[in-house]
């Protein structure tokens, strides 16, 4: 990764660390992804070469940071939705200094929403909002996902009572392998392989 990008992105996440140790409203809070988890996303994005991505949780950017610039790399684009304003414009400026702005959308709304709207495909989706509606969020999605399909989500062992749900949809999911990464606060991994016939050209 560019330097500047990782300067960056380390100021971003220390500075949402201190912002949200003293925010005492939660739904004030950046609560940004685990840069270890952020780094095994965009290592899966640039190795099933996603180009089709739909992030569920923007918050300030910090994540859609890391994905766009994963995305920058597979010639891919980014959907992002959050429903806070004022974290959208932080996200916004945000995605703005990391030069990577124009390969994000931003949608403001309430994602079940939102995703009813959006066309896609997508190749994968990256659930990280509010656990308890992403379940909704993937029976919408499931027609608008391509046949190979990545679908990741974190807080899978932080939150294992609101993300238990989901993990049970997921798990089954006709033909999606699942396993939850003991990385961060827990990613759920969950793959679709296309029939050998549709697989993409290098
Ligand atoms: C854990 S934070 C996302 C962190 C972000 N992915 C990052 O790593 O920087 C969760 C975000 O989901 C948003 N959110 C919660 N419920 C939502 C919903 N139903 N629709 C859209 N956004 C939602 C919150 O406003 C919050 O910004």
């Amino acid at each position: 990764m560019d330097p500047t990008l990782r300067d960056l992105l380390d100021e971003l996440f220390r500075s949402g660390r201190e912002h949200d140790a003293g925010e005492p409203e939660h739904a004030r809070r950046f609560l940004n992804l685990e840069p270890e988890t952020a780094r095994l996303v965009s290592l899966l994005i640039a190795l099933g070469r996603r180009r089709q991505i739909l992030e569920i949780g923007t918050s300030n950017g910090y994540s859609t940071i890391w994905l766009a610039s994963a995305a920058q790399r597979t010639g891919g684009r980014v959907v992002s939705i959050d429903l806070s304003l004022p974290k959208l414009a932080a996200a916004d400026a945000n995605l703005r200094r990391a030069g990577l702005r124009d390969l994000v959308e931003l949608h403001a709304g309430d994602a079940t929403e939102i995703v009813t709207a959006l066309v896609g495909p997508f190749d994968l989706v990256f659930f990280d909002a509010d656990r308890v509606t992403a379940p909704r969020q993937l029976d919408l999605l499931r027609p608008r996902l391509t046949p190979d399909a990545l679908l990741l989500a974190d807080n899978a062992l932080s939150h294992p009572s609101e993300i238990a749900a989901y993990l049970d949809a997921v798990d089954r999911l006709p033909g999606f392998r699942h396993l939850v990464v003991p990385i961060g606060k827990g990613l759920s991994v969950a793959h679709r392989p296309a029939p050998a016939a549709q697989l993409r050209p290098g």
